[in-house]
C-alpha cells in the first residue's frame, strides 16, 4: 500500500542550498572519467560506492580478455598458457606491491578479500601469539570483520584475553587517543584500527597511535589497519603509516570482487603458521606431515583468484591513468563537501561523524526524525537512487550511538553534482511525503516494528 502512494508522489520541493552548494565547481577528473563506467550510465544515481564501487570498461575488458584468451591455472602448468597466466598474476602482484609501496612482493598476499585477510591474521599471529590476559583494542567504529575474529579466537582458542574498544570524542569527530592511550599497557598485544570509517567517515591518524603503541603496549605488539575505505581514495604508503599489517578489498576501489590483499611485515608473515592447508602453499607433503611455501605462497592454499587479481591489477593502471591517488582524493574531498552541505540543509536530517569537511570520507551517513531509513531507501530506490540502509557492519558503533540503523549516501571520483543533486531532491520528497501523513502512515518510531529488514 505503502509503496503504491509512495509511486505516485511527484516533486514537492526545490533544492535551497549553502554558498559552497551554490558556487560548486564540478571536478574535471569526474567530468573526464563518467562515460568510462558503463553501469551507471544506465540511469542509476549511484551513491553506493563505499560498499562496492562500480567498474570502468578499461577493467572489465581486461578480465573478459584474459578469460578469453588466458586462463589457466597458475603456478603449476608446463604449458605455455598457464607461464602467462602465472606472469600476469604475478605482474599483478607487483602492481599492487608497488602501489602501496610494500617493501617487496613477498610481503603481498593475495585473499579472497579484506575480511579473508583480517581472519588469517587473527588465527594465524592470533592463535601463535595471545596467551591468558593479552589485550587487543579495536575501536568503536570498527567494521565487524575486525571485531568477529578476535571474538572467535576468544571464544575458541584463548578465552583468557580480554577485547577493549576505544571511544570517540565527544562530539564523535575523531578517535579518542588520550582514552586509547590510556587503554593500552604491557598486555595490549594487538592493536587494529581503522584507517577511515565507512560509516562516520572519519580519518584516523595512524602514526599517532603507531606512537602510542610503542610507548605503551608489548614490545611484540602488532598493529593492524583496516584499509578498505582509505586505499580507494587517497595516496597509501604502508611503510609510512607505520602499521605492521594492512589489509584492503579490489571491489571497492574499480577491481573486481572476490580479491582483497594482506600486507604485513616480512618478518612478522615469515613467522607466522599458514591460515589454511592444501595445494600450492606446501613445500612437500609426506603421510606423516608437510612443509611449506616461501612468501607470500604459504597463505595462498588453492587456486587463487586468478582473473581476479588480473583484473585488480588493471584497475590500479586506470586509476594512475586518470591522474593518480592525489587528484581522485582532491576530487572527492570536493563532491563529499557537496553532499554533505547539502544534506545538511535539509531540515530534520541529523548526520554522522565530523562536521569539518575536509576531515570527511565523501560519505555521509545520516537519519531523519521519525523515518525509518528502510523506507528513506525503499523510497529513493524505486526513485532510481541507490544508497545504503543498514548498520553498515558496525553495529557497536549504532549502538553508541544510540540508533539502530541509518542511511548512507557514499560518492566516487566518478559521482556527478546531479547525482547529488537528484538524491537531495528525492530525499525532500521522501521527507515531505512523511511528514505529509496521519501517523498511521508509516513506521515513524525507527524501531523496525512491522518493517522487513532487509539490511541486517
Ligand atoms: N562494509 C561495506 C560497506 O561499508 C560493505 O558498505
Amino acid at each position: 500500500m505503502r509503496i503504491a502512494i509512495l509511486c505516485i508522489l511527484a516533486c514537492l520541493t526545490s533544492p535551497d542550498y549553502s554558498d559552497f552548494v551554490s558556487s560548486f565547481t564540478p571536478s574535471p577528473l569526474t567530468q573526464k572519467t563518467r562515460a568510462d563506467f558503463p553501469a551507471i550510465n544506465t540511469g542509476t544515481v549511484y551513491l553506493d560506492s563505499a560498499a562496492s564501487s562500480q567498474k570502468p570498461s578499461f577493467v572489465i575488458d581486461a578480465q573478459s580478455e584474459f578469460d578469453r584468451t588466458t586462463h589457466s591455472n597458475v603456478h603449476r602448468g608446463a604449458h605455455k598458457m598457464s607461464r602467462e597466466a602465472t606472469r600476469r598474476y604475478e605482474d599483478a602482484r607487483s602492481s599492487l606491491a608497488e602501489f602501496i609501496n610494500a617493501g617487496s612482493r613477498r610481503e603481498l598476499v593475495f585473499t579472497s578479500g579484506a575480511t579473508n585477510s583480517l581472519n588469517l591474521i587473527a588465527h594465524s599471529w592470533g592463535i601463535q601469539n595471545l596467551e591468558p590476559g593479552s589485550e587487543v583494542i579495536l575501536s568503536i567504529m570498527e567494521h565487524h570483520s575486525s571485531i568477529v575474529p578476535w571474538q572467535l579466537i576468544q571464544q575458541n582458542f584463548c578465552p583468557g584475553i580480554k577485547i577493549k574498544f576505544c571511544p570517540l570524542n565527544s562530539d564523535n569527530s575523531d578517535l579518542d587517543y588520550d582514552e586509547l592511550e590510556k587503554m593500552m599497557n604491557a598486555n595490549t598485544k594487538v592493536v587494529s584500527i581503522v584507517h577511515t570509517s565507512n560509516t562516520l567517515g572519519i580519518t584516523t591518524d595512524t602514526k599517532r597511535i603507531a606512537s602510542i603503541k610503542a610507548r605503551k603496549a608489548a614490545a611484540d605488539s602488532i598493529y593492524i589497519v583496516d584499509g578498505c575505505q582509505s586505499l580507494p581514495h587517497k595516496k597509501v604508503d604502508v611503510k609510512d603509516l607505520n602499521c605492521d599489517f594492512f589489509v584492503a578489498s579490489a571491489h571497492k576501489m574499480v577491481g573486481p570482487t572476490g580479491v582483497g590483499l594482506l600486507w604485513g611485515k616480512e618478518g612478522l608473515l615469515d613467522a607466522m603458521p599458514p591460515f589454511m592447508g592444501g595445494g600450492e602453499m606446501i613445500d612437500i607433503v609426506t603421510t606423516t606431515g608437510s612443509t611449506f611455501a616461501e612468501l607470500p605462497g604459504k597463505f595462498e592454499a588453492g587456486t587463487p583468484m586468478i582473473g581476479q587479481a588480473i583484473g585488480w591489477g588493471a584497475a590500479l593502471k586506470y586509476l594512475e591513468s586518470i591522474g593518480g591517488m592525489e587528484e581522485i582524493e582532491k576530487c572527492e574531498n570536493n563532491i563529499g563537501t557537496y553532499l554533505y552541505e547539502s544534506l545538511q540543509a535539509i531540515d530534520g536530517v541529523t548526520l554522522y561523524g565530523p562536521t569539518n569537511t575536509s576531515k570527511r570520507a565523501a560519505l555521509a551517513a545520516f537519519s531523519v526524525e521519525n523515518i525509518h531509513v528502510s523506507d528513506i531507501a525503499t523510497f529513493l530506490d524505486l526513485e532510481g537512487v541507490a544508497v545504503r540502509a543498514g548498520h553498515h557492519c558496525t553495529q557497536p558503533l549504532h549502538d553508541m550511538l544510540g540508533i539502530s540503523h541509518t542511511a548512507r549516501a557514499s560518492c566516487y571520483f566518478y559521482t556527478t553534482k546531479e547525482d547529488v543533486d537528484i538524491f537531495v531532491e528525492k530525499l525532500k520528497e521522501t521527507i515531505d511525503f512523511f511528514r505529509s501523513q496521519e501517523s498511521g502512515g508509516a513506521d515513524a518510531t525507527g524501531d523496525g516494528e512491522g518493517e522487513i529488514d532487509y539490511f541486517a
